[in-house]
């Protein structure tokens, strides 16, 4: 499954398209599946109705884990990294893993929980987070996971979407030199959260949580009085593995949703293939130290779900979980989590690596960091400053970067080089992988071919880890994604095909902002300002932010125009509505109050004006002759923040 020239790359990529079918069905024929399936693919992208592997039966934790116990049992698969570097971390074997996996499905049964219920996951990176992940899987229940930023709002708006029984907290979580109370927003949260029968917590940093006595459990007594004997739950390729919610241009996050078999084999063949991780299945000997690869996202995001978990145990490696920031207790702290722990893969997003930069080149210079052999980007485009100064200053110019591309809704990796194989240009994610399609597209749908254009960028055919609906809205699925272009799938990106067919994703052209690689809807902001007392309406854009990427710049009308001190308050309240509502990741970085926003005659912010303000860009605001009140431009660039 594993490809090492360029000649295999485009050998793969040949057969991918003109054969899909067999391409993957191949690939996929190197995992363990109970029944085969039947039919490779059936699809259509205009209901849409997308099935891989049709017919087959499998679990895949009996691909991560079970298949792995006869030939690297004893072999590291997780490795956690605590936030505190004197705390001792833990490292789990498979055999260890499977161990604990099976335990936790126990507890699971043990509290009512069957195939299909819907479990909401809310935890700090520890290993019991990843063996809660996989423990629904092995029962075949289906993970909501929640980021740790979220709000209590944010959790009950996804458990009720959802219909979730049963959620997995902790009492708090350490991130850096903060406690941040998990239970206690869990709690928030289930006040408005009917379906929610049973709350499993486990003990973290040991905060007084509330009990509520035939609600809530603690993890480690129900962990007592279980056995480490759990079968697989047989599942259909086409069962529902997870659900993971994500931002769009309209105001409610969607429940994107993948399913057991694709999402399986295009998460575990993409992270071979994309960070050449050499451990073919079964092949090392048993005294072997199998590479180590880090991903420093969340497993709240997608890229922590495929390049924590699933991918990198489907194919035997040993995965790094980390429970910390970079910055804590220093701005070393990424580099000596490498050295601690000899990495091989570092794959990071360009906020990370911008934010480090800003401390310069101090907290590097007594590094090792020779175990390093590729380093990975991913989030958003990554500016030739930052990639260079990774390059430079972390791969010691020796190590390939992969630059990836790839949303919530693919399940793992689009277009990407293959480290050490395709030839790398900063700031391009370079060529698609086997089995991606790209095409890039007008405003009216029209393809445009050739090299050195650009366009909207879409794919047009399937690939085995593409969502298959959104929870509980199949017709949002349909109008989000396949509706735009008809006939294919609608990335919300732009992109730029250069003379070589290179690519390079340019941003978002939809109402998505991405703030330090995290993904917000700038309708969301909008709801969640509107929510504050005194508010009438706001405009929320994105400007460019040296580190974060974006930064939220949001324009805020009032019942009464603040004066200059209760301006400088009511900033403040404004921020703490968004905390309350979103988290502290969706608070705006500017407020500026106005009089009025501007907008056409048929009542449509002009968002274009409003962009080219935050980024205090006013010489050129086009035209503005078909606004209700051009004068009210001028208010708002007078006042600018
Ligand atoms: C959006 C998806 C799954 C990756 C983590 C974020 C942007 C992602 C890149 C990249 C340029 C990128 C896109 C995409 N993005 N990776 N390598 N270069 N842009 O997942 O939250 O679903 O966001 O992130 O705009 O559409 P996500």
């Amino acid at each position: 499954m594993r490809i090492t020239t360029f000649a295999e790359y485009e050998t793969a990529y040949q057969k991918s398209v003109e054969d899909p079918e067999s391409f993957w069905a191949e690939i996929a024929q190197e995992f363990q599946w109970r029944k085969p399936w039947t039919k490779t693919l059936q699809w259509n992208f205009t209901e849409p109705n997308v099935k891989w592997f049709v017919g087959g039966k499998l679990n895949i934790t009996e691909n991560c884990l079970d298949r792995h116990l006869a030939t690297r049992g004893d072999q590291p698969a997780l490795i956690w990294e605590p936030n505190d570097p004197s705390e001792a971390g833990v490292t789990l074997t498979y055999r260890m893993l499977h161990d604990q996996v099976c335990r936790m499905a126990n507890v699971l049964k043990k509290n009512g929980v069957v195939k299909g219920d819907r479990i909401c996951i809310y935890m700090p990176m520890v290993p019991e987070l990843a063996i809660a992940v996989l423990a629904c899987a092995r029962i075949g229940a289906v993970h909501s996971v929640i980021f740790g930023g979220f709000s209590a709002q944010s959790i009950a708006d996804r458990i009720n979407d959802a219909a979730c029984k049963l959620v997995i907290t902790a009492d708090g979580a350490y991130r850096g030199n903060k406690e941040i109370p998990l239970k206690g927003t869990v709690d928030d949260a289930l006040i408005g959260c009917p379906t929610v029968e049973r709350v499993i917590v486990m003990t973290r940093t040991r905060t007084p949580v509330s009990m509520l006595k035939g609600r809530d459990v603690w993890m480690e007594q129900e962990l007592k009085h279980v056995t480490a004997d759990c079968p697989a739950e047989e599942m259909d390729a086409e069962d529902m593995l997870f659900i993971l919610y994500t931002s769009g241009s309209t105001g409610k996050p969607k429940g994107v949703v993948h399913t057991c078999g694709g999402y399986m084999v295009y998460a575990a063949y993409t992270f071979q293939n994309v960070f050449q991780y050499d451990a073919p299945l079964g092949e090392r000997a048993p005294t072997e130290r199998s590479p180590v690869h880090f991903c420093t996202a969340d497993i709240g995001w997608i890229t922590g779900h495929s390049y924590i978990v699933y991918g990198p145990l489907a194919c035997g490696a040993t995965t790094l979980l980390f429970e910390g920031v970079p910055t804590y207790p220093d701005a070393g702290r990424l580099w000596d989590v490498v050295d601690k722990h000899d990495v091989n893969i570092l794959y990071t997003a360009p906020t990370a690596i911008r934010s480090l930069m800003g401390f310069g080149l101090d907290p590097v210079k007594d590094k090792d960091l020779s175990s390093l052999k590729v380093l990975g980007s991913v989030g958003e485009p990554i500016n030739e400053e930052a990639w260079h100064w990774y390059d430079d200053n972390i791969g010691k110019n020796r190590c390939p970067i992969v630059d990836t591309w790839w949303q919530t809704e693919n399940g793992g990796i689009l277009i990407s080089p293959l480290a050490g194989i395709t030839k790398t240009k900063p700031s391009f994610a370079t060529l698609p992988l086997p089995g991606v399609q790209p095409v890039l597209v007008d405003e009216n749908g029209k393809e445009i071919e050739g090299n050195g254009v650009s366009g909207n960028l879409c794919i047009k055919f399937p690939w085995p880890g593409i969502l298959r609906t959104t929870y509980g809205d199949h017709e949002r699925c349909r109008q989000t994604y396949f509706a735009t272009y008809p006939g294919l799938y609608f990335t919300g990106d732009g992109c730029l095909r250069d003379e070589d067919g290179y690519y390079r994703i340019t941003g978002r052209v939809d109402d998505v902002l991405n703030v330090s690689g995290h993904r917000i809807g700038t309708a969301e902001v909008e709801n969640a300002i509107n929510m504050h007392t005194g508010v009438v309406e706001s405009a929320v854009v994105g400007y460019p932010h040296d580190i974060k990427g974006q930064g939220i710049y949001a324009y805020v009308i009032t019942d009464q125009q603040p004066t200059d001190h209760d301006a400088e308050l009511t900033k403040r309240d404004i921020l703490a509505t968004v905390t309350r509502v979103i988290g502290a990741i969706a608070k705006p970085d500017k407020i500026q109050f106005v009089s009025g926003l501007p907008k056409t005659r048929s009542g449509k912010i002009m968002r274009r004006i409003l962009r080219k303000i935050a980024e205090g860009d006013t010489s050129n605001l086009g035209d503005t002759s078909t606004l209700l009140d051009p004068a009210v431009v001028e208010e708002i660039k007078n006042g600018a923040v």
